[in-house]
């Protein structure tokens, strides 16, 4: 299974939604997760981290080196997609997850983003709901999503600081530590993945 986490903004939680799901996949399978923003911050994630991750963290370019070795590979990508991007993105991927914020302002990019996609003919896009504050913000959101016909994943992931703290320390965040949102956190992306497996395995 090859997923490409995109969206046209930065900040939606797109790096840590590839972590994650590199984490919960490679329990599963042999997974690899593949750092295409420029930015490296998953790389640099994983660099901060003081036990190895249980997955390779490379670049395009490696992953030749790697062909055929990896039954999932996750792919992080940079914010501003241009419409090429998409096509290679969507000609290279089973499923594009669209990582936004229950924010107006994310909202709005991503309907752009899915629309986009659907334009040069994605028929596997969705969108997963990240750093949602309330039940309110995600039902808001959903409908929203809904009116606009704009696929969307059932399980989402709610806000935590856990989040900030696992970036910061290179790990994932259910091994936050002293944090009682962390076990949380982590049953959010493990549905979710879950929501993945049972549709694309
Ligand atoms: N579910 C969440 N709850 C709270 N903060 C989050 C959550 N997911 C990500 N974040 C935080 O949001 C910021 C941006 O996340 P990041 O994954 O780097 O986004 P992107 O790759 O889209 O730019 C980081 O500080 C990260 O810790
Ligand atoms: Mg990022």
């Amino acid at each position: 299974m090859i997923i490409a986490i995109v969206n046209q903004k930065g900040g939606v939680a797109k790096t840590t939604t590839a972590v994650h799901f590199a984490y919960g996949l490679s329990a599963q399978a042999a997974t690899v997760l593949v750092d295409s923003d420029p930015n490296r911050s998953a790389m640099a994630w994983a660099g901060r981290a003081t036990s190895a991750f249980p997955f390779k963290v490379i670049t395009e370019l490696q992953l030749l080196r790697f062909q055929g070795k990896f039954q999932h590979i996750v792919t992080d990508t940079k914010a501003r997609p241009s419409p090429e991007d998409l096509k290679v993105l969507l000609e290279m991927t089973d499923l594009i997850v669209l990582p936004s914020s229950t924010s107006g302002d994310d909202l709005r990019v991503t309907v752009d983003t899915a629309q986009r996609l659907k334009e040069v003919g994605s028929q596997n896009h969705r969108v997963l709901l990240t750093k949602v504050p309330s039940v309110k913000d995600e039902k808001d959101a959903r409908e929203y999503l809904q009116e606009q016909s704009i696929p969307i994943f059932k399980g989402h992931i709610r806000a935590y600081k856990a989040y900030d703290k696992a970036f910061i320390e290179g790990i994932p965040v259910f091994q936050v530590k002293r944090d009682p949102n962390a076990s949380r956190a982590w049953l959010d992306y493990q549905t979710v993945i879950q929501e993945v497996l049972e549709e694309y395995s």
